[in-house]
């Protein structure tokens, strides 16, 4: 009797949520169907949580367990050290932190064997604190690279032999030192050209480690802590496309020679202007498949201000996408936006014009973003717990 009564509460939940938002034949705010359901006062979704808390009260995180999902931020280290509200709500919100800089090479070591080690274990002590898990980014990328490794292989100071034995012992120090306290890492970011015909970049790492230069950063950094999982990452690789299916190919063949990688990351940092990746259940199921976790890493939803209905509802619709097809593949292990308050987004300062990117407000207050969220992850029904989140 208990089981059916969940269940119906459930069902009941489900219809408030449907039955009670705006028709969308109304010009009416694109307001959250769920939001209008609790101003009404028609929250049966409320028994889905006991009395008095329906999902709008429910942080991200809390409404992401049942689905054994990770809900996960960018994290800025000026802003959590200076900004108690955003300290607060990053610990609410998510399971999960990724430090938006502070573990990039040239943070981390702006200074040849110099290790800058205190703002990111910063971060991992606050994860700790907070019953987060740290997604670790980036050990490799052709950016924010440090000054005195791109100028000495610039200059022929650095040769390739002396490369590989910097980037082996770089791997090395930083996945030892984050052992047992970094569940994943990026272990190379961006790897790939855009375009139609997508080849590995030409970047320093491929021209003096050669086209082997992934496959050896991933074994380096699986002899530094073999219980990490190990992901490549990139953007504009959310639906299937040239460049998703390079990585689709390249993926296959490290699986099959052995190599460990555990994971693909898609960042989806999405753009109003460009087309909505559909088909992103389709792209993810392919590297599923192969028996890879997968993962929305970075996402955010930019747009040209200033802000409308219509803007917001794509917004909405943008960010739901890629979350219901984290949700539709079964090892679709985490869900993080680059940074959650516009407050403190990277967008305005590298998009001249377009921002309002991330799901809460400059003032912290939930935007139609975050309220499309909470219904996805309270209305899909409990996916599977197996996602070992
Ligand atoms: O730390 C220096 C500081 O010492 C200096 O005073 C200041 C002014 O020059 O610059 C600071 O470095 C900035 C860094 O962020 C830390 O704040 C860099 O200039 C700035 O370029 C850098 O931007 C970051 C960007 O990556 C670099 O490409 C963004 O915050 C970060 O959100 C963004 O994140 C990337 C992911 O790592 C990979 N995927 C794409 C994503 C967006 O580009």
């Amino acid at each position: 009797m208990r089981k059916l009564r969940i269940a119906l509460a459930g069902v009941l939940a489900v219809g408030v949520i449907y039955t009670v938002g705006p028709s969308t034949a109304t010009a009416a705010p694109a307001q959250a169907p769920l939001a209008v359901a609790q101003a009404k006062g028609g929250n049966s979704a409320a028994h889905a949580h006991g009395p008095g808390r329906t999902s709008t009260d429910l942080p991200l995180r809390v409404l992401a367990r049942k689905h054994g999902l990770g809900v996960g931020t960018a994290i800025d280290m000026a802003a959590l050290e200076s900004d108690a509200v955003y300290r607060e709500r990053a610990a609410r919100e998510f399971s999960a932190v990724t430090a938006e800089n502070v573990m990039k090479w040239a943070e981390l070591e702006p200074t040849r064997g110099q290790y800058n080690w205190g703002p990111a274990d910063e971060l991992v002590e606050f994860a700790r604190r907070n019953g987060q898990k740290v997604h670790g980014h980036t050990l490799l990328w052709h950016s924010q690279a440090p000054a005195w490794l791109t100028d000495g292989v610039a200059d022929g100071s650095i040769d390739s032999a002396e490369l590989r034995t910097i980037v082996r012992n770089h791997i090395t120090t930083v996945v030892k030192h984050f052992r047992g306290k970094v569940r994943a890492w990026d272990v190379v970011n961006e790897a790939f050209t855009d375009g139609d015909a997508p080849v590995l970049r030409d970047t320093i790492f491929r021209q003096h480690l050669g086209p082997n230069y992934i496959a050896d950063a991933l074994r380096w950094a699986h002899a530094a802590d073999p219980r990490a999982k190990l992901y490549l990452n990139d953007y504009a690789i959310d639906n299937i496309n040239p460049k998703s299916t390079a990585y689709y190919e390249l993926a296959k063949q490290l699986r099959k020679q052995r190599v460990p990688l555990h994971g693909m990351g898609f960042q989806g940092h999405l753009d109003l202007q460009y087309p909505l990746p559909i088909d992103a259940p389709q792209n993810l199921a392919r590297f599923d498949k192969l028996g890879l976790e997968t993962a929305f890493t970075e996402v955010d939803v930019r747009f040209f201000l200033p802000v409308d209905t219509y803007k917001e509802a794509g917004q909405v619709g943008s960010f739901n996408t890629l979350l219901q097809a984290c949700l539709l593949t079964p090892r679709c292990v985490m869900f993080t936006v680059w940074g959650f308050t516009d407050k403190y987004s990277w967008v305005p300062g590298f998009f001249d014009g377009q921002g309002s990117a991330t799901p809460l407000d400059e003032n912290f207050q939930p935007k139609a973003a975050y309220r499309g969220l909470q219904q996805v992850l309270a209305v899909a029904s409990g996916s599977n717990g197996r996602r070992g989140f």
